[in-house]
């Protein structure tokens, strides 16, 4: 087909998507995700084939020495198909922005905040799904989130000085007993079947998150109960009231909006990547997740909304009440001359503010301006870039995602840091699980990238520089 057919047969069957969408609305045979996934994935393939067959011997970048001993940045070797990351704008899911999903996706009766299942559809299909299609998925999640007895007795019996990312994971780990995927490939399934095995498990594990962190919590921090599921709920609002919350509709709508900004940040970042490369080994998405679980939990990742807190607490404390900004000042460059790095600030690809902090930033102006913590947070943004820039080393003296949120929780007295972590891991879910889906379907090979010893290095080098 030559490219200007193409061009056109795209542009048709996106219209066709979206007019069988509208009379969809209006009658009882819409798709569900998993019936529109398969109408979309031959596309999809034929794209994927047409373009390695076309361009596979194109040169897209160059490798430096600098960037195999310094974490790969910025390196292209990565397929990802949910969100692009600009170091300048920051994250777009499937094109849009944060404020288009915060307009564009489905809402809850009487919200403001997207619904993170919707952004699911959104990750998976790139297509914005109705509120009746949403409202299904709600219920698909609800009916199934309750867990294997072992799975209960696993999170029960952990001791309460283990971490709740470890205890998490552990559960997640645990769930592999349910792994259709797995049980499939043992039966010899075919490996044009995959997907739909992986989308199942995909299915049930973001419908069974939500039960595992609430129980954790509940069992460190509570009384050990966790309310049930109620079919009629998003899977936010089950979420905040299986976690003691859900009386509080503002704390509803942070965590819709919370599960929704955490969910995808391109494919690099550890807890995606990792997922992705485990899961390149056909290991199931229980494992792959529970992997990219345990990569989210590193304080440079995702606990860094837990390292967040602590800092501010320690700030409040040692400053005595005296928060102002020469006091902040000060407090920075002693972080900075301990040899610690500022929690919250900083980042591998971004070079602003990240758009992730400033939708936490409106929420708080909305909901809570007057809140102290919100107010440090506000004042340390006035400060810390200008000492991290006169500090020298960092490449991005901007705050990110996880400079906001911790305040936000504390607001609503949900006040133990260590679970904030649990959070972000459901919420990446919603990000990492579409792209496991997507790698099925095109028949993604396993990841093995090339490593050398330095004294290969060397070699190399030296023979290049000759
Ligand atoms: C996110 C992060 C890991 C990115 O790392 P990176 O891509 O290597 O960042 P840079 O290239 O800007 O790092 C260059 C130097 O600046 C330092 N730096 C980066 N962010 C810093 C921060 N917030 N405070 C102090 N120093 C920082 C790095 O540690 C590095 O120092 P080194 O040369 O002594 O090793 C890093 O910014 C960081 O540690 N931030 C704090 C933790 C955090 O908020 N993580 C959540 C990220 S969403």
């Amino acid at each position: 087909m030559s490219a200007s057919l193409r061009t056109i047969a795209r542009s048709v069957s996106k219209r066709s998507a979206f007019y069988s969408n509208a009379v969809r609305a209006y009658s009882t045979k819409e798709p569900t995700l998993k019936e529109r996934f398969a109408e979309l994935l031959p596309e999809k393939q034929a794209e994927v084939k047409e373009l390695k067959a076309k361009y596979g011997k194109t040169v897209i970048g160059e490798v430096l020495l600098e960037q195999a001993y310094g974490g790969m940045r910025g390196i292209k070797g990565l397929v990802w198909e949910g969100s692009v990351l600009d170091p300048e704008e920051g994250i777009r899911f499937r094109g849009r922005t944060i404020p288009d999903i915060q307009k564009e996706l489905p809402k809850a009766e009487g919200g403001n905040e997207p619904l993170p299942e919707a952004l699911f559809w959104l990750l998976l299909t790139g297509e914005v799904p109705t509120v009746s299609q949403t409202k299904a998925l709600s219920e698909e999640l609800a009916a199934r989130s309750k867990l294997p007895k072992h799975v209960e007795e696993l999170i029960d019996r952990s001791p309460s000085h283990l971490h709740p990312m470890a205890q998490f994971s552990i559960a997640v780990t645990a769930l592999e007993s349910e792994s259709q995927f797995a049980k499939a490939y043992a039966a010899g399934v075919n490996k044009k079947e995959y997907w739909k095995y992986t989308y199942e498990d995909s299915i049930e594990l973001l419908a069974k998150l939500p039960t595992i962190a609430a129980r954790i919590y509940r069992n460190l921090f509570h009384d050990g109960k966790v309310a049930a599921v109620d079919p009629s709920l998003d899977y936010g609002a089950n979420f905040a009231s299986m976690l003691g919350y859900g009386s509080n509709p503002e704390f509803v709508e942070l965590m819709r909006l919370y599960l929704s900004i955490h969910s995808d940040h391109e494919g690099g970042n550890v807890s995606a990547h990792t997922t992705h490369l485990v899961g390149s080994a056909l290991s199931s998405p229980f494992l792959s997740l529970a992997a990219g679980l345990n990569g989210l939990a590193g304080p440079l990742h995702g606990r860094a909304n837990q390292e967040v807190l602590e800092w501010l607490v320690e700030m409040k404390k040692e400053l005595k009440g005296d928060m102002s900004k020469e006091n902040i000042e000060k407090y920075l460059w002693a972080t900075l001359k301990a040899g610690r790095v500022v929690p919250g600030y900083g980042h591998a690809v971004l070079r602003k503010t990240d758009p992730r902090y400033t939708a936490q930033r409106e929420f708080a102006l909305k909901h809570m301006p007057d809140y102290d913590m919100f107010k440090l947070v506000s004042n340390i943004y006035e400060v810390a870039p200008k000492v991290l820039t006169e500090h020298g080393k960092t490449k991005n003296p901007w705050p990110n995602v996880d400079s906001h949120s911790g305040v936000l929780l504390q607001y609503y007295g949900m006040k133990e840091q260590s679970f904030y972590t649990v959070l972000f891991g459901v919420a990446r879910a919603f990000g990492v699980l579409p792209q496991l889906i997507i790698d099925r379907g095109i028949g993604m090979a396993i990841e093995r990238p090339k490593s050398f010893s330095t004294e290969k290095y060397k070699e190399l080098v030296e023979s290049l520089n000759k």
